[in-house]
């Protein structure tokens, strides 16, 4: 079975990311052969700065292998490393309809938020569908929020098996389900782009300000909390026993502790379960060439995979 998924290098990866995709990605190596890249591709849709872009990328890198990638196990390297991704992606727009990605709720959001609507935020689900057809993939570990990519990409390889004759496999989204989708500090989907992440390495000031600065109604200390919606229980949920976490919401439900006090309940308990993580990341910061030949050697083997894939799309639509 093959399992693929990418992350974008638009910046420090957080806990949503961590929970929603990181984390599924790195258990499921004892599933099935992974793929894993860094969609710098996709990132210049958000990013324009060179020097950042390809820095990040490695940054993204290093983070994902502390979080547990195991390098003899799984191919990480970058979108880019196989450029051809864009002439699968040309053969698949071809078939694609204007009002499957018209429908995209991400590119709907991102314009609602000021993003100029460029082709490239538009195509996007389109070249997202050939990074993961263009390597066979099975299953493709994501947060909710990629749901409707996950059924573009299955849509676009059933349209093109139609026309052209059994060519792609069709994939399968997994989404976790406690933390299909993380709150940020403010309520809303923790997203690199809405300002309300918590990063996953953080420094430990920064890391506490932001959970510090979880936003809490004015409920008085001696006063029962709503706990429906609460972020403090929906991140405590991602790393706390389940006991430890039915007496927060016990005593939530009992009043007489205050916000605040959770809140530093809270931070103890996340800081200390990504203490392994940090320790991981500041051995491999020390060592970017490992970083880099990792990068290097899951090129080389994406690459036999894509060629054999785009030979066979090439063959199917007539280019030989
Ligand atoms: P962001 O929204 O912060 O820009 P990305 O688009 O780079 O994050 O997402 C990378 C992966 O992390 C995707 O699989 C996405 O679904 C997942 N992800 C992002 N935010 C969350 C969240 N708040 N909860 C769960 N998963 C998330
Ligand atoms: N769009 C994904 C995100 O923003 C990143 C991505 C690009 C991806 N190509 C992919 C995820 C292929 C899974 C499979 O998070």
């Amino acid at each position: 079975m093959r399992i693929l998924s990418g992350i974008q290098p638009s910046g420090a990866p957080h806990l949503g990311n961590y929970f929603g995709m990181m984390l599924p990605s790195v258990e499921l190596q004892s599933k099935g052969e992974c793929y894993y890249f860094i969609a710098d591709y996709h990132a210049l849709t958000s990013l324009e700065d060179p020097s950042q872009l390809s820095s990040r990328s490695i940054e993204v890198a290093t983070d994902f292998l502390a979080c547990g990638l195991d390098p003899e196990k799984t191919v990480l390297f970058r979108q880019s490393a196989v450029p051809e991704v864009h002439e699968l992606a040309w053969y698949l727009s071809t078939i694609t309809p204007m009002g499957l990605l018209e429908r995209c709720h991400s590119y709907k959001d991102k314009v609602e938020r000021g993003i100029s609507p460029n082709h490239g935020l538009f195509a996007y689900p389109v070249l997202m569908a050939a990074d993961i057809l263009l390597y066979e993939s099975d299953i493709v570990p994501v947060g909710k929020d990629q749901k409707q990519h996950l059924e573009v990409a299955r849509d676009l390889a059933q349209k093109f098996n139609q026309a052209y004759g059994e060519t792609f496999k069709i994939p399968e989204p997994a989404i976790r389900g406690e933390a299909a989708t993380l709150p940020g500090i403010d309520g809303q989907k923790m997203s690199k782009s809405y300002g309300n992440t918590i990063g996953l390495f953080a420094p430990e000031n920064e890391f506490k300000k932001r959970v510090m600065a979880i936003k809490t109604d004015s409920t008085a200390v001696a006063d029962p909390k709503p706990v429906q919606d609460s972020v403090i229980l929906a991140l405590a949920r991602c790393v706390a026993t389940a006991d430890q976490v039915s007496d927060m919401e016990a005593s939530m439900l009992r009043g007489g502790v205050g916000y605040g006090d959770y809140k530093k309940q809270l931070f103890g308990m996340l800081w200390e379960s990504f203490g392994p993580l940090r320790a991981r990341r500041s051995e491999l910061a020390k060592n970017p060439d490992f970083v880099l030949n990792v990068l290097h050697r899951g090129a080389r083997e994406a690459r036999a995979t894509s060629d054999k894939v785009l030979a066979k799309a090439r063959r199917a639509v007539g280019i030989v």
